[in-house]
C-alpha cells in the first residue's frame, strides 16, 4: 500500500488560505503533494502566501481573488479554479471574521457581514464545488468551525451562530453527499495566534495570559499547528470519516484543574 496521506495529485482550494489557520491548513495540503489554489480578497497577501507555499513544497500554487460574502465572486472563483486545474479535491472553507460586543450593540449590518462571510459563504462554496466533485467521484470538505460550535461566547453571538451553523452544515451535507463520495468535516480550532486573534488580544488585557494558563498544553495553538489535520481530513486516510468534528485546541475544551494536579 502507498501512502494514505500522500495528496499527489490533488487540487486543494483554501478560502481565507492567505494567512493564519487557513495558511497552515493549504501547508498541510501541500506538503503532502497537493496543488494549492488561495482564494481570499487581498491579493497581495495571498501572492506572497501562493509564493512560499511553492517555495517551500514545490508544489504547483496560485491564487484567486475572491470575496465570500459575494455569491458571483464565488461562483467566478470557483469557476477560475476548475478552468486553471480541471478539478477540485479538496475544499476548505476557512475565511471567516469576527466582531466582538456585547448582544444589544450590534448594528444589523454587522450581523448580516460575520453570517454573510463564516456560514452562508461556506455554503455558496461548497455548492459551486459540488458538480466537479460528484463528476470526479470523489471530494473532501474540511470546515472551520470554532470553540463556539459547542459553546457560548457573550462577545461573539453572530460569529457563535455562524461557527454553530457551520457545524451543523457539516452535519447535513455530509449525510446529503455521502452516496457521492463527498466527506464533509469540521475542524474546531482552539486559541490560535493570528490576526484574528490578535485584535482580540489588543481588545482584552489578560487574554493572552488567560489562554497560557486556561489551555492544558500552556500555549496558544499556531497556524502549523493545522498541517496534520488538514493532510488527514484532505486524503484516503479519512476515507471513513464524514460529519464528524475534531477540535485542535491544546486540550482547552478539557479544561479543569486535574492538569494541575495530576
Ligand atoms: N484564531 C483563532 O483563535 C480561531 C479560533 C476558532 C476559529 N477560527 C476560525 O478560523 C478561520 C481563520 O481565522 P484566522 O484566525 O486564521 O483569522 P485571519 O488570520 O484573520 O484569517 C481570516 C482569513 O479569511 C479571509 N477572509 C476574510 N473575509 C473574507 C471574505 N469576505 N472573502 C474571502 N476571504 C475572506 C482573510 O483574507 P482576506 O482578508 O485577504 O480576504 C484571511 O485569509 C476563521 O473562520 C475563524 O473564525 C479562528
Amino acid at each position: 500500500m502507498g501512502d494514505l496521506f500522500s495528496l499527489e495529485g490533488k487540487v486543494s482550494l483554501v478560502t481565507g488560505g492567505n494567512g493564519g489557520i487557513g495558511k497552515g491548513l493549504a501547508d498541510g495540503f501541500a506538503m503532502k503533494g497537493s496543488a494549492v489554489v488561495i482564494a481570499a480578497r487581498d491579493v497581495d497577501k495571498t501572492a506572497e502566501a501562493v509564493a512560499d507555499i511553492k517555495k517551500r513544497f514545490g508544489v504547483k500554487a496560485s491564487g484567486i481573488a475572491m470575496d465570500v460574502a459575494d455569491p458571483a465572486s464565488i461562483k467566478a472563483g470557483i469557476k477560475k479554479a476548475l478552468d486553471e486545474y480541471g478539478r477540485i479535491d479538496v475544499l476548505a472553507n476557512n475565511a471567516g471574521i469576527n466582531i466582538r460586543k456585547m448582544p444589544q450593540d450590534y448594528a444589523v449590518e454587522e450581523w448580516d457581514k460575520i453570517i454573510d462571510i463564516n456560514i452562508r459563504g461556506a455554503f455558496l462554496c461548497s455548492q459551486a464545488v459540488y458538480p466537479a466533485m460528484k463528476k470526479q467521484g470523489k471530494g473532501k470538505i474540511i470546515n472551520t468551525g470554532s470553540m463556539t460550535s459547542l459553546i457560548g461566547l457573550g462577545k461573539a453571538v453572530p460569529y457563535g451562530v455562524s461557527k454553530m451553523g457551520i457545524l451543523s452544515m457539516t452535519y447535513s451535507m455530509a449525510l446529503a453527499w455521502a452516496r457521492d463520495h463527498i466527506y464533509v468535516n469540521c475542524i474546531l480550532p482552539g486559541w490560535i495566534d493570528t490576526p484574528l486573534t490578535k485584535t482580540a488580544r489588543r481588545d482584552f488585557p489578560g487574554l493572552t495570559e488567560f489562554v497560557e494558563q486556561r489551555t492544558p498544553m500552556g500555549r496558544w495553538g499556531e497556524p502549523a499547528d493545522f498541517m496534520g489535520i488538514a493532510a488527514f481530513l484532505a486524503s484516503d486516510a479519512s476515507d471513513f470519516i464524514t460529519g464528524e468534528y475534531i477540535r485542535v485546541d491544546g486540550g482547552f475544551a478539557q479544561h479543569g484543574n486535574t492538569v494541575s494536579f495530576t
